[in-house]
């Protein structure tokens, strides 16, 4: 009788793998932090726990620069010599349009040559290699891996794997997590920040809808200041299983007095997960869990208070055949933005969305778009900015951006 590998029931070499590194995995992010990084210096790039609010507004003035120097031609020319002696790993087994376009952007700006595995039905994965002998062959021939994977935990094993490799004298170079199954996607995070950033500084028109109009704007609002602290941010929609919620709400614990308001059906899978809302209370955040954008919050309902809305879609393709079912009972329809509801938000507040958004359900309907308070195009751009910011902090040349912005663009 032959036995057929699926009756198997003993672990895989890659489950046994991924087990050798649990007791790592375990810990709280922050005892992890430090063997994220070399010399003080960011290495890899697993959790959004990792960036403080200094760090943040780095990555901002670094991301600024670049931006800057994008539009002249020795500005160009001197970011694309950055970096031309690295080649990065783009190996995205999960789909992905705009995350692995601005990495791969990112690094053309730094003169980073880029390769990619996306199907790894055409790796040797196929014939039964493991997923950390990939990254280990990956680390022989790139100097970055960029990584997106439906498994949680993977990005994080094999930045400990790269740090195990390096202590015995091996060749190691940085991991970044682009998606790490439900749990986290810091560089969106970052992207989000960036824009926050750019729209709560009232200055480029192109980032604030009243960027002229800020002093005026403040007989109105009185309590409005520039930055990210002191605001109301709402996420809305599928909080349960949107990963990019995870990562940019625990950048947004870095900012004084930020409000969160999580406007999701009352449902196991699609409201707020236990482990995001202790890590909210403990951190001492003033957080409210709310089923609609009508239902008040000091007497005035959710969508007039937001200083910030995300919007997320439902992620349907994490459907079990319960769910289906389960959410057809709901009223979904209230988890989509339509114009009367965007006539009632604050006109400075920026609309955001990782993207893509769903044409069949409808959370942001295209006639949004044109509302100056529509941040979510600019928002993806931003991706690109941020992560170029992020490859240069990596490897150490984001000083040099600024020695020559310095010299070249804001003394000349
Ligand atoms: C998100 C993702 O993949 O987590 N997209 C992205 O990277 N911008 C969000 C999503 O798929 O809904």
């Amino acid at each position: 009788m032959s036995s057929h590998p699926a009756a198997d029931q003993s672990p895989t070499q890659d489950e046994l793998d991924l087990l050798h590194y649990k007791s790592r995995i375990d810990r709280p992010v922050r005892i992890k932090i430090p063997e994220l990084q070399r010399d003080e210096r960011l290495r890899h790039v697993i959790f959004s726990g990792q960036f403080n609010a200094d760090m943040l507004e780095e990555l901002g003035g670094t991301a600024d620069k670049i931006r800057v120097l994008s539009k002249i031609r020795e500005g160009q020319d001197f970011l694309i010599k950055l970096l031309h002696h690295k080649r990065a790993m783009l190996y995205f087994t999960q789909p992905s349009t705009r995350t692995f376009l601005s990495f791969m952007s990112a690094c053309q700006i730094l003169g980073i040559t880029c390769n990619e595995v996306r199907d790894p039905t055409t790796s040797s994965e196929t014939k039964g290699e493991t997923r950390f002998d990939s990254i280990r062959m990956f680390s022989s021939y790139f100097d970055l891996i960029i990584m997106r994977s439906k498994l949680a935990s993977l990005a994080e094993s094999c930045a400990y794997l790269m740090n195990d490799l390096d202590e015995t004298g091996n060749r190691s170079v940085p991991i970044i997590n682009a998606g790490s199954g439900a749990d986290e996607h810091p560089t969106q995070a970052l992207l989000d920040i960036y824009t926050l950033q750019r729209t709560f500084q009232f200055s480029d028109p192109k980032d604030s809808p009243v960027s002229s109009r800020f002093e005026e704007l403040r007989k109105d609002h009185p309590d409005l200041t520039r930055g990210l602290s002191h605001k109301v941010y709402g996420f809305c929609g599928d909080i349960g299983r949107g990963r990019t919620v995870r990562s940019l709400v625990s950048l947004l614990t870095n900012y004084s007095n930020a409000t969160i308001i999580f406007i999701a059906p009352d449902d196991p899978t699609l409201a707020l997960k236990d482990d995001l809302r202790r890590r909210l209370i403990d951190r001492g955040v003033r957080m409210f869990e709310v089923d609609s954008f009508e239902e008040p919050i000091d007497g005035i309902p959710v969508i007039q208070k937001l200083d910030a809305l995300y919007m997320t879609r439902i992620q349907k393709e994490h459907n079990n055949p319960s769910d289906e079912q389960h959410f057809a009972q709901l009223d979904l329809s209230r988890y989509k933005l339509s114009h009367d509801l965007v006539s009632r938000m604050k006109p400075y507040a920026p609309i955001l969305h990782p993207f893509p958004r769903d044409q069949h359900f409808g959370e942001i309907p295209p006639e949004i778009d044109d509302d100056p308070r529509a941040m979510y195009f600019r928002q993806a751009r931003n991706g690109m900015w941020i992560r170029a910011a992020l490859l240069a902090t990596i490897f150490g040349v984001d000083h040099q951006i600024s020695r020559y912005y310095h010299e070249e663009i804001a003394h000349a």
